[in-house]
């Protein structure tokens, strides 16, 4: 049986959870479920709602009510608490926080943000997220090998174009069991790929160019991201081997760092990856400051959590150092510009490999491991690749 058969998920629009804490101890709370009503007439049109009975009987809330009556609820709540965390929509915390509710809840929130204390519920819910249970970790690790086997038929194949190749890539992921792409997903030949979060996916590949991809599966609500480069001919240049072999011992290199005894946090690891990437340059002819390095060269990080988001926790201090059963990616790159700074060999080629890792205490351990990446094995997919 999968895992998502047993799990139980509100994930229906316009539904609201409320919280209120009265005292400082954890089981002294009171739950508010709103539910969109029940509804011939629209669930005709629009499909299903589970609303208040078969609410009640899913998720043992016992005050279940329908949406309308939570304006009402929110005022008597707000009245009586010191302080609002809020949160409506997944999404970074510069969006307006407020702006998605439907109109009658979000003025009652407006009201409320006027009088009270407001902050954002990430604050709460993003340490609680850091740490991987067991059954979160099965979902990461289950996106992560259907995402690894799709990327392994797609690498032993020839596209024409960049969209046949995502098209591809998104049927396996879903296919293979998993909800839907955990993002949008980069298809990129050629310089395309200099641009970090190219999406138009709309060219055709050139023969004797990489492409870069950066696309993951969702199982369960949990995200896996990966990004791996290949040849779109039958196996890597000189160049492009050199490159890719630059890149790879660095991220080899960084994922060994994502141990809780090792105590570094992903900005520390991102310091390491840049100096490890100046050192391996030089070993093939490419002198950089650490500054072009940075700037230029490599101007992401090396990573961050993923979860339920594909950037998790981001409120997290990145400063912290990694503890056990957190995850995270480790994604060095390298995009040399079309620029007579760099050798004319380097120049227009974009390297990204990216893996999920889960942190253990001694031994990291790669979720994304399925996903072919040593220089030998897309070798040989590629001598063997066809249309
Ligand atoms: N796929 C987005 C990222 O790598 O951060
Ligand atoms: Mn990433
Ligand atoms: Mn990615």
């Amino acid at each position: 049986m999968s895992i998502i058969k047993t799990q139980i998920w509100c994930l229906e629009p316009d539904s609201i959870l409320l919280i209120l804490k009265e005292r400082d101890v954890f089981e002294n709370y009171k739950l508010a479920l709103f539910l969109p009503p029940k509804n011939s007439y629209a669930e005709k049109w629009e499909g299903f709602r589970t609303g208040v009975e078969n609410g009640r009987i899913l998720f043992h809330i016992e005050n279940i009510q329908e949406n309308w009556e939570a304006p009402f609820v929110i005022e008597e709540f707000g009245n009586r608490c010191k302080r609002v965390f809020y949160n409506t929509q997944r999404g970074y915390p510069y969006k307006d926080p407020v702006g998605s509710s439907p109109d009658v809840v979000r003025d009652k929130i407006r009201d409320l943000q006027s009088k009270k204390p407001f902050r954002s519920a990430n604050e709460l819910l993003h340490p609680l997220r850091t740490i991987k249970s067991e059954s979160e970790i099965s979902c990461l690790q289950r996106a992560a090998s259907i995402s690894g086997n799709a990327y392994r038929e797609v690498m032993a194949k020839d596209f024409l174009e960049e969209n046949q190749l995502a098209t591809e890539l998104e049927y396996r992921f879903k296919m293979g069991g998993c909800q839907r792409s955990a993002y949008v997903p980069v298809v990129a030949g050629g310089r395309n790929g200099l641009c970090i979060h190219y999406t138009a996916n709309d060219d055709a590949f050139q023969q004797n160019d990489m492409v870069l991809v950066d696309a993951g599966g969702e199982y369960g609500g949990y995200v896996t991201d990966i990004s791996r480069t290949w040849p779109t001919g039958r196996g890597f240049t000189p160049a492009q081997r050199d490159l890719y072999q630059a890149v790879l011992n660095v991220q080899k290199k960084c994922i060994d760092l994502c141990t809780s005894s090792a105590g570094l946090s992903l900005a520390r690891i991102h310091y390491e990856s840049a100096v490890l990437l100046k050192e391996e340059l030089k070993q093939i002819g490419i002198y950089g400051s650490k500054s072009e390095i940075e700037d230029v060269l490599y101007p992401h990080s090396i990573g961050h959590e993923i979860g339920l988001e594909i950037h998790d926790c981001y409120s997290n201090n990145s400063f912290s150092p990694l503890k056990k059963n957190q995850i995270v990616t480790i994604e060095p790159g390298i995009y040399v510009p079309l620029n007579n700074r760099w050798p004319k060999w380097a120049q227009g080629i974009a390297i990204r490999i990216e893996d999920s890792v889960l942190v253990g205490e001694q031994e990291p351990f790669v979720l994304t491991k399925d996903t072919p990446k040593e220089v030998k094995e897309i070798q040989s997919l590629r001598e063997s690749s066809e249309l």
